[in-house]
């Protein structure tokens, strides 16, 4: 078997991620599936009206791989976008696919999705300049969550305390808002430093950890220093997890689960989590359970069994309808 992740960056020291892909090598390597990594930019993109398999990388012509992982996540440029769907395209399987991995790159097209879905999520509202300051405070109140419509490790994520504070980042952030989108979202303060990050692979929960900040700090990403403990999530958590990832079409999902004064609210959903955290605080390893599910789905389907029908011989059949017998 062979395989191709999709990652934007080189696989160095010091990038974000790359540790991920390493493991996906040590892996592939150890079960004999080769996997190469490819940076999406290094295609060239080629639409035309032939059929026959083509894909140009970096100067050469690659073989049609078995599958391909994009692990490009919330960085998924419409570039990338483009080589994921002509592969698609060409019938190759696609874990995930190029619209799972578009919804979850934009968080209030997720959030939209999931609402759709009759999911719980925080309430949320786009951004406009200048900000309705008298609105936020109507639809979501104080604190309020500032968010980067495209952000990752907790980085685009803040909290504003009160409505001063919030007038002055929502200053700021018009002054920027021709370089990014923003959202401004509902605080909910049950969970503030705590959540759960479950890992959802084929419409299963493959693992799950409750994340908390050390620092006091709302977020409790592990990129930002948080810890990880594996937990034994409640079914209803799971199932909201489950249902999560199924509409948003993803075959591998890292939901984080809000903690909410009746339940559980859904923050987000990451179509190329990382896991070395999960894979610290809880017993898995993770590019083997995404291999096990791409070689299930990569599986021939088995024969589905004759039916009764099918076993009669065909004389038989046709002597027992004959007009002779009908006439006995
Ligand atoms: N609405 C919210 N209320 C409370 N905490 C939140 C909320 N949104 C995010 N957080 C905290 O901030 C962290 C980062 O937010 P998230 O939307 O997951 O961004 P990122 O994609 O950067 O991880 C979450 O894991 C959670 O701990
Ligand atoms: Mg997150």
């Amino acid at each position: 078997m062979r395989g191709w992740l999709l990652f934007h960056n080189d696989v160095a020291d010091d990038v974000p991620e790359a540790p991920e892909m390493r493991r996906f090598m040590e892996v592939g390597k150890r079960r004999g599936i080769k996997l190469d990594v490819l940076r999406p930019r290094d295609f060239e993109l080629i639409v035309s009206t032939e059929r026959e398999w083509r894909a140009e990388y970096a100067g050469g012509k690659l073989p049609r791989p078995d599958f391909i992982i994009p692990r490009t996540g919330s960085e998924t440029s419409y570039f990338t976008l483009a080589v994921i769907r002509q592969f698609e395209r060409m019938g190759v399987p696609l874990i995930n696919g190029a619209e799972a991995v578009e919804a979850c790159a934009d968080k209030l097209q997720t959030l939209q999705l999931l609402s759709a879905s009759g999911l719980p999520i925080p309430r949320t509202i786009l951004a406009k300049f200048p900000v309705d300051v008298d609105l936020i405070e109507r639809e979501l109140g104080f604190p309020v969550v500032v968010k980067k419509l495209r952000s990752t490790r907790g980085a685009g994520v803040v909290l504003c305390q009160d409505r001063d504070q919030f007038d002055d980042l929502a200053s700021l952030l018009g002054e920027a808002a021709h370089q990014s989108d923003f959202i401004f979202q509902q605080y909910i303060a049950k969970s503030h430093g705590r959540d759960v990050r479950l890992l959802v692979i084929g419409g299963l929960v493959a693992a799950a950890m409750e994340r908390r900040s050390l620092t006091g700090n709302f977020k409790s990403n592990i990129s930002l220093g948080g810890i990880g403990e594996c937990v034994d999530p409640p079914e209803e958590m799971a199932r909201l997890a489950i249902e999560a990832a199924k509409s948003l079409r993803l075959d591998i999902a890292g939901i984080d689960m809000l903690y909410d004064e009746k339940g559980y609210r859904i923050c987000e959903a990451n179509s190329a989590p990382g896991f070395v955290g999960l894979e610290k605080a809880c017993p898995v390893s993770v590019p083997d359970k995404v291999l096990d599910y791409v070689a299930a789905r990569l599986k021939p389907p088995t024969p589905a069994r004759r039916s009764i029908w099918s076993r009669i011989p065909f004389g038989r059949m046709r002597k027992e309808t004959s007009p002779e017998k009908e006439k006995a």
